[in-house]
C-alpha cells in the first residue's frame, strides 16, 4: 500500500475525488495516511475526518518567520511516513528541503494545460481569469511531478476542456473541475499506487 498525505488549503474537492476513489475502488494500492492545511478553515479538514483521515494544520500564522514554519511543515509530513505526497489545491510554496527529499514523490494538480497559465501568481480562479481574458477556446487540468521550479515538473496526465462564451472564471473553474481535475487526480494516484509511472530524463512514462 502507498502511504498518501494529501495537502490541501481550500474546499477539498480534489481531496474528495482522491476519497471517493479509494472508497469506491477505482484507486488501489493507497492508504490516505494524513491530511494537511495551512488553513484551520479550510473545509477540506472537514472532508478528511468524515473520511477517517487524520487531519492537521500547519499555519504560517503560528510562526515567526517562513523558516520555522517550512521546518514544523516538514515534519508534520515527515511523522506521516509517506511514499507520496498529493498537492491538492494547496497554495503554499513547498519547502525546497521537501522537493529534494521527495523527488519524484510529490504530486500537484494544476487547472491548466501546463505551460499555458502557470507558475508564479497562477493559481485557483485567477488561472481561468487568465484562461478567459486571453480568449482560449480550450484549457483544461494537467497533474505532474513537482520539482524546484514552478509548475515545472514532469507531466504525468493532461486533460483538456472546451471553454465557452460567457463563461466566467467560476463557471469554467467548475467545468475544469467536473470534466478534468476530479478524474486525472485519482486516475494518476492509482497509476503510480500501482507500479506503472516512471521519470527518465525529466518525461513521465505509463507502462501498460
Ligand atoms: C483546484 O482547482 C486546483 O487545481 C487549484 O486549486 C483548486 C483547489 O480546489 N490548484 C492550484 O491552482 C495550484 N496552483 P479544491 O480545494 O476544491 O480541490
Amino acid at each position: 500500500m502507498l502511504r498518501v498525505v494529501v495537502c490541501v488549503s481550500g474546499g477539498g474537492t480534489n481531496l474528495q475525488a482522491v476519497i471517493d476513489g479509494v472508497e469506491k475502488g477505482s484507486v488501489t494500492n493507497v492508504e490516505l495516511v494524513r491530511v494537511i492545511s495551512n488553513n484551520r478553515n479550510a473545509y477540506a479538514l472537514e472532508r478528511a475526518k468524515n473520511a477517517g483521515i487524520e487531519a492537521v494544520c500547519v499555519s504560517p500564522r503560528d510562526y515567526t518567520d517562513r523558516e520555522q514554519f517550512n521546518e514544523a511543515f516538514v515534519q508534520e509530513v515527515d511523522a506521516a511516513d509517506p511514499d507520496l505526497i498529493v498537492l491538492a489545491g494547496f497554495l503554499v510554496t513547498i519547502p525546497p528541503q521537501l522537493i529534494r527529499k521527495y523527488e519524484n514523490r510529490i504530486v500537484n494538480i494544476h487547472p491548466s494545460l501546463i505551460p499555458s497559465f502557470c507558475g508564479t501568481g497562477y493559481y485557483g480562479l485567477k488561472v481561468h481569469e487568465a484562461a478567459i481574458e486571453r480568449g482560449v477556446k480550450v484549457t483544461g487540468a494537467t497533474v505532474h511531478f513537482v520539482d524546484e521550479g514552478m509548475d515545472t515538473g514532469p507531466i504525468i496526465m493532461q486533460k483538456a476542456v472546451a471553454v465557452q462564451d460567457g463563461d466566467t472564471p467560476e463557471i469554467l473553474q467548475q467545468r475544469v473541475m467536473e470534466q478534468a481535475e476530479w478524474i486525472i487526480l485519482p486516475w494518476s494516484l492509482n497509476l503510480i499506487a500501482n507500479g506503472r509511472v516512471t521519470v527518465e530524463n525529466g518525461q513521465v512514462r505509463v507502462s501498460e
